[in-house]
């Protein structure tokens, strides 16, 4: 199933063919999370996931990406929108098409992880984990960062 929405010279897409994945890549392997990732790994993430692509017309400028089983859970990861393109609502609006998403209905969890933006995933109904001490994680800091 692939979605496309528009707002005048923007649009969002999940069509996996439109993925600007070097872009991708070039943004990951600096980002905070991910820093150091390589292009396979990312191509590999890509191939597995729902990912939504947001275009100024032919160029791609933002980006996230949903793991899930498409029934029960998702994880929302990897959201950024390029620096030029930011403080115009392209990520809100990225994520009113993602919640409403088709498949991505009826999840009984939806998870996601952020240092800083918790404020924008909370408008689209995203809390802080009600109970912290049921949830438990092999998290390896770090490790697109060591030889
Ligand atoms: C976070 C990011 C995707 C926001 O993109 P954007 O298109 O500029 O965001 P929008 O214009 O749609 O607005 C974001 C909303 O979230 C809020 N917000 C909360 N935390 C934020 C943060 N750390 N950065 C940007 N916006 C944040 C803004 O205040 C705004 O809400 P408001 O309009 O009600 O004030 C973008 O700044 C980015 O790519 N940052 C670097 C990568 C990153 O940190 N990604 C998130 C990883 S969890």
């Amino acid at each position: 199933m692939t979605i496309e929405e528009h707002k005048g010279e923007f649009s969002i897409s999940t069509d996996p063919e439109r993925l600007d994945v070097p872009m991708i890549h070039r943004f990951l392997t600096q980002s905070y999370w991910a820093e150091g990732i390589s292009m396979d790994i990312v191509e590999r993430s890509v191939r597995g996931s729902i990912c939504f692509g947001v275009y100024h017309q032919a160029t791609q400028v933002g980006f996230a990406r949903v793991v899930t089983d498409r029934a029960t859970f998702a994880y929302l990861g990897d959201v950024f929108v390029l620096d030029v393109y930011r403080g115009r609502g392209l990520a809100k609006w990225l994520m009113s098409v993602i919640v409403k998403h088709p498949e991505l209905q009826g999840l009984r969890r939806f998870l996601l992880a952020t240092r800083d933006a918790g404020q924008l995933y909370r408008q689209f109904g995203f809390k802080s984990l009600a109970q912290p001490e049921r949830f438990l994680e092999i998290h390896q800091q770090g490790l697109y960062l060591r030889p």
